[in-house]
């Protein structure tokens, strides 16, 4: 059996919402509970499949945990507290995320353990993380650059100082968190700034971290063997969920949509930034901080958009954002150009040929030359297509969203990627008046 998603045209959307929780902050939240001593106590945590994995690999890593009222209790094991699992492997299913940074943790630990993945995640590199951390003392019994990986940590890691080869937030956070777990201060340096809940979170849990810019360059710094303290963590709602529903509010005519408790950190905001470029009538309401991060609500009208030029350096603040702009672009008046996107070829699919090619799938002219897309708008957008996902839960959501504005339905061909990070995205795009479905197919 196989589950498809069908959107249809829709009527204005409305309504007032919240998203799941952050992904990447439920992630940190779970892991930096892990390696404190004491309890961490987590509201809002995103329940999704990529985020139970994480929950699952610190369970059989010893870690207790219980659920309270919604609220997740992790009871810190401490830096150095993992137990040699009895499980023969841990199973990251989808999550990129999820396995570089408990790579990062597994890494002070005297216990050698297997991590694998779905069909996704063992295809996307690995020695973008297992290169810096082999430095620091990890022994990694693999000479692919990918999924099964075997790892043996130490609780002699060595610090390093490393300038991160490519804009990654996961390969920086993985550093960060062996370097909580070396003797001396370790050094993440960035060309580029990619968000930064990591250091955010670390330094909310008692690390010493120091965070310095200079020349564009952000240097990260954290000494090591610091105890890290359990504390109390509220996950606001994510913006890379959002952005599906805020280019949906934009996109059908007519629509007015509120979106409370969404993260709004400097470093997550491109997608935001492009669509006001574009035209887009969103207003911020209630700035304010939720654990030390920003957060809003926001208003999103519907409107008519122009296409834009939407620069290299702004990859690293969109880097999840980039298939739903596309499909935003697809509805704008001219032609959107998205430059440096070498990253999103290693995403859960290649999600650079993966959106063009649902883009052309609905009759809308987009192009790729090198790490540039092109997507030539229009205001009828065709529909009508077929769309493969690859086990990319974005790739999904995203051409849902265009069927929802698009003459003819889009069906996309598997419905199950959506629980890695938005399990009921199908039930809130209906609760504000879209036209969407789900099939069951025995094909
Ligand atoms: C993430 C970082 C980004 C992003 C991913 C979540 C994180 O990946 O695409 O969805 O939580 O650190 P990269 O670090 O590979 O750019």
């Amino acid at each position: 059996m196989s589950i498809f998603i069908v959107s249809k045209r829709s009527d204005s959307l409305s309504g007032i919402i919240t998203v799941p929780g952050d992904k990447s902050i439920s992630h940190r939240a779970l892991i930096f509970g892990a390696l404190s001593s004491g309890t961490t106590k987590i509201h809002g945590l995103l329940v999704s499949q990529d985020v139970t994995n994480t929950a699952n690999a610190l369970t059989s890593l010893g870690v207790p945990s219980e659920i309270i009222n919604n609220t997740w209790h992790i009871n810190g094991v401490g830096t150095g507290g993992f137990i040699q699992p009895t499980t023969a492997t841990l199973d990251f299913g989808n999550s990129g995320t999820g396995v570089r940074l408990m790579l990062g943790a597994l890494a002070g630990h005297d216990i050698t353990v297997t991590c694998v993945g779905d069909k996704s995640l063992s295809r996307r590199p690995l020695q973008r993380v297992t290169a810096p951390l082999k430095q620091m003392g990890l022994t990694v019994d693999s000479s692919c650059n990918t999924l099964p990986v075997t790892v043996t940590g130490t609780t002699e890691l060595l610090p390093i100082e490393y300038t991160l080869p490519v804009p990654s937030a996961q390969v920086k956070s993985a550093i960060l968190i062996a370097g909580l777990q070396a003797r001396g201060t370790t050094c993440v340096i960035e060309n580029e700034a990619t968000r930064d809940h990591t250091e955010r979170m670390l330094r909310y849990f008692g690390a010493k971290i120091e965070t310095k810019c200079k020349n564009g360059r952000t240097s990260i710094s954290v000494d090591g063997y610091t105890e890290l303290t359990g504390r109390e963590v509220w996950i606001p709602g994510d913006p890379s969920s959002a952005a599906f529903l805020i280019a949906a509010a934009t996109i059908v005519p007519g629509s007015d949509l509120t979106l409370n408790n969404i993260l709004y950190n400097p470093t997550r905001t491109g997608f935001y930034q492009s669509l006001l470029e574009m035209g887009a009538d969103i207003t911020l309401k209630n700035k304010r901080e939720l654990g030390g991060e920003p957060v809003v609500d926001i208003r999103v009208r519907s409107s008519k958009l122009k296409g834009i030029i939407v620069p290299p350096e702004r990859a690293p603040s969109m880097i999840d954002e980039y298939p739903i702009l596309a499909v935003t672009a697809a509805f704008a008046a001219g032609t959107t150009v998205m430059q440096g996107l070498d990253e999103l070829k290693v995403k859960e699919s290649n999600r650079l040929s993966a959106t063009a090619a649902g883009l052309v799938a609905n009759g809308v002219d987009a192009n790729i030359y090198d790490a540039t897309l092109t997507v030539i708008g229009t205001q009828s957008v065709l529909g009508g297509g077929l769309v493969t996902t690859n086990l990319d839960h974005r790739i999904a959501m995203a051409f849902s969203i265009l069927g929802l504005g698009a003459l003819n339905a889009v069906t996309i061909d598997d419905g199950s990627v959506l629980a890695t990070s938005f399990p009921d995205f199908c039930s809130v795009v209906r609760s504000i008046g879209g036209n969407i479905e789900t099939v069951w197919s025995s094909s």
